[in-house]
């Protein structure tokens, strides 16, 4: 098993440090700069996607905030309504023309009860239907009309890591396809989130290399009462799985939410014991989130902010700057693999079981 592990200590540390390889092989082959295209092989008519008026993503877990990232970047360059869809919650109602709704499974496993049964009912309906997994042979790939896999390689830590950043990347692959098919994104604009996504595994490494600094900042904040992770756009589907990777590995209090939501009522719980993670990048709306930044300060929180080179001004205004490489709108995504190491490095310093966590599994086949 140590050899499995490359020398890491937990096979969620070997993940998350595979992830420029992985993206890698997410994006190999399928981005067409020249053209401002994404060659995702798919067989959607373009008569189909020109009278689409909605998209929706279906998933549970870090895959549904996938979707969330997804939702938004379909929303600006695809001109078309989307949503994501918690799977257990799905119903195919509010009026919505079948014909006219793609439904899009996300799912690493590609066997999550949740979501293959959300599946069914938008089926049911009568919507098309598409997979985004890194399953080869899954069952979703047997349930839908298409699929798109994420490439990302096997993942053995319980904490979905790579494949997340897998998953959005191979989702701004999809809103550049359905975004040019419909005649919505020019190739100007296309080119640039493809020229981005090239970016990604550099950018990734580039975060990578400054493990140290979040270790030493885990090493600082490790015993926080609670930790809350806020973000706007971009930056609010980054927060939630912050926070969803930081409590299930180290079992603390994480609440991640939408920076303006923190003044409708969690502000309660901020003290000078817990400390905040912001997302300030570009795509993020970083201005909006400091305001929210200064009213934690002023109650004595320590504030950890993702922070893009090119915004020095917010770094200011934290505790604890890690530093973004520009990027776009990647840069949430890249950003979050700071919050991952951060939580293995506090789960760590806990002795927490990092890679199988108590009462969680990788896949979960019960609805
Ligand atoms: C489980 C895993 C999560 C995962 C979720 C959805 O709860 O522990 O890491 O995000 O299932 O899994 P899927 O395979 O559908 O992406």
């Amino acid at each position: 098993e140590a050899a499995e592990k490359g020398g890491y200590e937990h096979y969620m540390l070997k993940e998350i440090h595979e992830q420029p390889t992985a993206l890698r092989q997410t994006i190999s082959g399928r981005i067409d700069e020249m053209n401002g295209e994404a060659d995702l092989e798919l067989d959607l008519p373009t008569e189909y996607l020109n009278s689409l008026e909605e998209v929706q993503f279906v998933a549970c877990g870090t895959s549904y905030h996938a979707g969330l990232y997804a939702a938004k970047l379909f929303e600006e360059y695809a001109d078309v309504r989307a949503s994501a869809e918690i799977a257990s919650e799905y119903e195919f109602d509010g009026g919505r023309d079948p014909w006219r709704t793609l439904v899009v499974a996300v799912t690493q496993s590609g066997e999550t009860a949740d979501t293959l049964s959300a599946l069914q009912r938008a089926k049911r309906a009568g919507a098309k239907t598409l997979a985004v997994t890194n399953t080869l042979g899954s069952t979703v790939t047997r349930e839908v009309e298409d699929t798109v896999f994420i490439r990302a390689g096997p993942e053995i830590g319980v904490a979905a890591t790579k494949t997340f950043c897998s998953q959005v990347a191979t989702l701004a692959l999809l809103t550049v396809y359905v975004g040019r098919q419909r005649g919505t994104v020019s190739s100007s604009e296309a080119r640039e989130l493809l020229s981005d996504l090239r970016g990604l595994p550099g950018a990734v490494q580039q975060v990578l290399d400054r493990e140290e600094q979040v270790r030493v900042a885990a090493e600082e904040y490790v015993d926080g009462d609670a930790f809350f992770f806020i973000g706007r756009r971009l930056g609010a589907p980054v927060a939630l799985e912050g926070a969803l990777k930081l409590k299930e590995i180290s079992y603390d209090h994480a609440e991640g939410f939408p920076s303006g939501e923190l003044k409708h009522g969690p502000l309660a719980l901020v003290t000078p014991e817990t400390p905040v993670l912001a997302v300030l990048t570009e795509g993020t709306n970083a201005e909006e989130t400091l305001n929210n930044v200064k009213e934690v300060e002023s109650r004595g929180a320590p504030v950890i902010g993702c922070v893009s080179e090119g915004m020095d001004d917010a770094g200011k205004f934290v505790d604890e700057v890690f530093e973004v490489p520009e990027l776009g709108e990647l840069e949430p995504l890249v950003a979050n693999v700071y919050f991952q190491l951060f939580s293995y490095h506090v789960a760590n310093l806990k002795g927490r079981s990092i890679d199988k966590p108590r009462n969680l599994a990788k896949s979960v086949t019960v609805e």
